[in-house]
């Protein structure tokens, strides 16, 4: 079943394409009928306005002329006619719309019509780094990331999931030689309750030991020229690593695994024929000793252009020549006609100047298109970033502890008879559900406040409250199968208004 707007706007179509054609003036190509809800029809085709305008006639009489052709020929209409300055309000029938209700009702795909142009979607998101904590920034990108999969699934696109994690480059030599120097495994020096704390000891023996950092600096050399031991101390941070992020992601239900991943390292081999491709079209130009690409347009502070840095002097590749790689990847070896980048909108510019040095150098080009789904940033009960007392990020892991404690007591609180492994197994769906829910369903691209008690509030635009608005239906479809009421829910009868209002809003689920 289409959107009721979708189906008015087809039947009207014919309508406004034949009194466009009768007119001798203006381009009357394309007429559309532009139809909006209405407070006082089911739709409201508002195109005859821009029609009269076109073709030089009054609006009203325009209006009354689609009305005219329109009219007879259209089934479960119950009325159809001009209003205000030129406007066609449409009325369906209750009946077709009780018919549209329960032939969606009775498809197992709720009525929403799959997309007819279909796309292989890669969906780039959560991306954490290795050796380093899950903060709450990266929630977001996680639960938009992996609600976008499941909408893009559902419209029948291919969905191919990449968590390209940060898990290369220079910060490695210090993590691995501070490894070697407490001569354990990975997994048993890194805690994961708090993971950044062996980052940061890391990090502070590199700046304060000079011997430290020169072995740092060879152990990047080491690891970028394939040393097996290397290697092999680089891959059990990468296991730690990765098996946090799995934790947390089952937490969540996520459906984030292994084989998703696809980190900068998946790309460094490639990263030398990004450089080559980027001569032989002509981009590569030096400054300050770098190879850079100047995508037009970019300018610094001082209005000077910005390049993209694709290689350092020293000849280190960077993270934007990993991206550049992962464009020509994603289109030349995956297909992908839809690239969608869930990262936080701070890296809105790299993202823009990668895309930008990729169309230049080819790789990106229609139909393929590659967006950058933006976010804004949690902040604190101050509005300003989301912090611990302390001052440091939080922990992605603790606040889902938070989430689940708070929302265990929750149910204790609401429904005290339960008996003791339902309170957990309710309280941490709700828990869990609120900062998931609270994050999707405020603008993706403002701040938002993290606010336990809001989220978890049993009334507005909550998570428990739509989880108990919808156990109460299912309570509901139970009952009319118990009683004996009906075999199944099925047959609709549209009597008060708010079910006819309700009706209309439920076909518009596809759109
Ligand atoms: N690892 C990065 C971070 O934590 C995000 C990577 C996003 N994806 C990308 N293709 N650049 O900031």
């Amino acid at each position: 079943m289409a959107d009721p707007l979708v189906t008015v706007a087809h039947l009207l179509a014919p309508a406004f394409a034949e009194v466009a054609g009768r007119s001798t003036v203006g381009d009357t190509a394309s007429v559309d009928p532009v139809v909006r809800p209405s407070d006082r029809a089911d739709a409201q085709a508002n195109g005859a306005l821009a029609l009269a305008k076109l073709i030089g006639r009054n609006p009203r009489d325009v209006a009354a002329d689609v009305v005219e052709v329109a009219g007879p020929a259209l089934a479960g209409i119950a009325s159809i006619e001009v209003a205000g300055p030129g406007f066609v309000n449409v009325t369906f029938t209750d009946r077709f719309i009780s018919e549209q209700v329960a032939s969606a009702a009775a498809d197992s795909h709720l009525g929403v019509v799959l997309a007819t142009t279909h796309e292989t979607v890669v969906i780039d998101y959560s991306a954490p780094n290795v050796a380093k904590e899950m903060h709450v920034g990266h929630l977001r990108t996680t639960v938009i990331g992996d609600s976008l999969v499941r909408l893009m699934e559902f419209l029948g696109h291919t969905v191919i999931k990449e968590n390209h994690i940060g898990d290369w480059g220079t910060p490695f030599g210090m993590l691995i030689e501070h490894l070697i120097d407490l001569g354990a495994d990975a997994d048993s020096v890194i805690d994961n309750a708090d993971p950044n704390a062996f980052y940061q000891a890391a990090r502070a023996k590199f700046d304060a030991d000079d011997n430290f950092k020169m072995r740092a600096r060879d152990r990047v050399v080491k690891l970028q020229s394939g040393d097996a031991e290397t290697l092999a101390l680089w891959q059990q941070l990468v296991h730690t690593s990765t098996v946090y992020f799995n934790s947390v992601y089952r937490e969540l239900g996520v459906l984030l695994t292994d084989d998703d991943l696809m980190g900068e390292s998946a790309y460094h081999r490639l990263l030398p024929g990004v450089l080559e491709r980027l001569v032989a079209a002509g981009l590569l130009q030096q400054s300050e000793g770098a190879d850079v690409v100047f995508p037009p347009g970019y300018t610094n502070r001082e209005g000077d252009p910005l390049p993209l840095i694709v290689q350092k002097g020293h000849g280190g590749f960077n993270y934007a020549t990993s991206d550049l790689a992962c464009v020509i990847d994603r289109v030349e070896r995956l297909g992908a006609t839809l690239i969608l980048y869930c990262v936080g909108s701070t890296q809105a510019q790299h993202l823009e100047m990668v895309f930008a040095v990729a169309r230049m150098a080819g790789w990106l080009h229609p139909p393929v298109r590659a967006v950058h789904v933006g976010n804004g940033s949690v902040l604190g009960p101050d509005r300003k970033m989301f912090k611990t007392r302390s001052g440091e990020n939080v922990r992605l892991q603790e606040l889902i502890s938070e989430a689940v404690v708070r929302g265990v007591a929750k149910v204790a609180e609401k429904s005290p008879e339960l008996p003791a492994d339902e309170r957990e197994r309710t309280g941490r769906m709700i828990g869990i559900g609120a900062i998931k829910y609270a994050d999707l369903s405020t603008d993706r691209m403002k701040d938002y406040v993290f606010d336990w008690d809001r989220m978890l509030a049993f009334e507005g635009n909550t998570a428990p409250y739509l989880m108990y608005a919808r156990a109460r239906i299912l309570s509901i479809f139970a009952k009319i199968t118990r009683d004996g009421i009906a075999a199944a829910p099925g047959a609709f009868a549209l009597s008060e208004p708010a079910e006819r209002a309700l009706a209309l809003e439920l076909l518009r689920f596809g759109s």
